[in-house]
This record gives structure tokens, C-alpha cells and sequence, in this order.
């Protein structure tokens, strides 16, 4: 297993994330510009991660008897999660940016759990480690992509 593969890059994305989160709630009422930094920083890679793994990975898994149900799930949790990032307002009062960000959580860690547990075991036994490290290439293209748009 590379670390460039593309679901080991996932898994390394999942850790950011939640450490992130975490940040967000042990410190929301810190200074407002400071946790405006974070939770912008916050949606900007969950919807960019969100993004990657319906352009690069869910088509692909959706193909496969053994993950098409678990994709469907994954489609209708990252709706929740598109859901909760749009009420997570950077500008917000320190408790509503305290109460979305636990709900918003809540959501990763049962998702990312399922992911990590379910789905990526399942394609690791599935494809070959030459495809998946080309589909990294693909995710680390898009970031910087989107990162050289911003
Ligand atoms: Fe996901
Ligand atoms: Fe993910």
C-alpha cells in the first residue's frame, strides 16, 4: 500500500479533517477572525474532497456488485454534509459555529467509518495498486487545480 495511492490519500484527508473539526469546536470562541480562517479552511476542503471522491472514486465503486449500496449511502451522507457546511456560516455566533460544527462531526466520523471500514477494504481487494495510484495522480491534479484557481 503507497501512501499515494488514492484511498490512502483519502484516509489522510479524513484525519485532517476531523483534527480540523475538532480545532473548530475546543476553540470557537476564540477571536471571530481566527475560527473564520478555520471553518472557511474547513468547508473549502470538505467540498473539495467531497468533490474528488464523486469524480474519481464513486462511479468507479458503483460499478462493483460488492460497493453499490455503499455508495449509495455515501451519496445520501455527503448530501448531509453539504447540507451542514451551507449552515456553518464562518461568520457566525461562537454557539451556532459550536453546534454545526459537532453535528457536522457527528456526520464525518459515521461516514469516513464507513468508508475507511466498509468501502475501501472492499476496492483495495478489488483493484490493483496500479490503478489506484493512478487515480491518486488524479486526486493530487484536481487539488492543485482547484488550489491554483483560488
Ligand atoms: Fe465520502
Ligand atoms: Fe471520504
Amino acid at each position: 500500500m503507497s501512501k499515494n495511492d488514492l484511498l490512502s490519500l483519502l484516509e489522510k484527508d479524513h484525519k485532517d479533517a476531523k483534527a480540523l473539526l475538532q480545532e473548530i469546536i475546543a476553540n470557537c470562541e476564540q477571536q471571530k477572525k481566527v475560527i473564520a480562517a478555520k471553518v472557511i479552511k474547513l468547508k473549502d476542503a470538505l467540498t473539495l474532497h467531497t468533490k474528488i471522491e464523486e469524480t474519481y472514486l464513486y462511479p468507479q465503486a458503483e460499478q462493483e456488485r460488492e460497493t453499490s449500496r455503499l455508495v449509495e449511502d455515501a451519496y445520501r451522507e455527503h448530501n448531509e454534509m453539504k447540507d451542514l457546511l451551507k449552515k456553518l456560516k464562518e461568520d457566525g455566533e461562537p454557539d451556532e459555529v459550536a453546534k454545526y460544527s459537532k453535528e457536522l462531526l457527528i456526520c464525518v466520523e459515521h461516514h469516513v467509518k464507513e468508508e475507511e471500514q466498509e468501502m475501501f477494504p472492499i476496492l483495495r481487494k478489488l483493484w490493483d495498486q496500479e490503478t489506484l495510484l493512478e487515480l491518486g495522480d488524479k486526486m493530487l491534479e484536481m487539488k492543485d487545480r482547484e488550489l491554483a484557481g483560488r
